[in-house]
């Protein structure tokens, strides 16, 4: 019986809630360079043009809701309960507002706000502003707390743990190409666990796992959780 489950979602998880993904349509992301708002680099060269993007982002996480990809994994946390973790790259809150709690986000989140100079995280989910100041130190250096490219994503610790318990790993929604997400299948499958994508197409780390299934989360993720609630009972 499959007891401990790590889910790895991506952008395609919160695509049918309404937000674009990274590297579907046109490489652009909501008509920016990754590179334009998505580096240290960026941010300190332009810290205007970066806060404006995620202020918008922000403002947009506002109108949109979780899908039944999110809230099929939040009943799937009510069934095996610390035995599942979700690991997400994306910075929205959709998991947690369809009911998860046990979400690790790797990447940041949208609505939590860093200081660059004492490195405290605060709950964020106002406009940053131009130059913003940190409610614990008072200098003017807060920033998105996103893990930008370059930078070391968070907890890798406590999510290689997790894998290398697991039964069974689980991507959604992620396209592979970035490490060291695109790895965990790797490291997963090298400690025994089962490995399953649930991806709208073939990603670019498909031929690594055990099985794959292709259609939109909101579709794939809810018949995945059905059919292992059946194994269960
Ligand atoms: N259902 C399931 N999968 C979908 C859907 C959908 N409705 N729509 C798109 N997808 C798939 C795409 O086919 C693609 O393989 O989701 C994947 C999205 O891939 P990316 O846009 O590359 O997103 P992600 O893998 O999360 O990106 C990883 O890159 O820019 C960074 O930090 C950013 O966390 C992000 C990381």
């Amino acid at each position: 019986m499959i007891v401990k489950v790590v889910v790895l979602t991506g952008a395609g998880i919160s695509a049918e809630s309404g937000l674009a993904t990274f590297r579907d349509v046109d490489g652009l992301w909501q008509g920016h360079h990754v590179d334009d708002v998505a580096t240290p680099e960026a941010f300190h060269r332009d810290p205007a043009v970066v806060h404006k993007f995620y202020d918008d982002r922000r403002r947009e996480l506002r109108t949109v809701a979780p899908n039944a990809a999110h809230v099929a994994l939040a009943r799937l946390e009510q069934l095996l309960g610390d035995d599942l973790l979700v690991v997400t790259q994306n910075v929205d809150d959709l998991h947690e507002r369809a009911g998860s709690s046990r979400v690790v986000h790797m990447h940041g989140e949208l609505l939590s706000a860093l200081c660059e100079s004492c490195q405290g995280r605060f709950p964020w989910d106002d406009d940053l502003g131009d130059s913003p100041t940190c409610p614990a130190c008072g200098n003017d250096t807060l920033r998105p707390d996103v893990v930008w490219f370059g930078e070391m994503p968070y907890d890798l610790d406590l999510i290689e743990k997790a894998l290398v318990r697991a039964d069974l790993f689980v991507a959604i929604g992620t396209s592979g190409a970035v490490y060291p997400a695109a790895g965990f299948v790797r490291m997963a499958a090298r400690a025994g666990a089962k490995t399953l994508e649930l991806n709208l197409d073939l990603s670019e780390t498909t031929h690594l796992f055990d099985d794959a299934r292709q259609g939109p989360a909101g579709k794939v993720v809810p018949e995945w959780v059905a059919d292992l609630q059946g194994t269960l009972r």
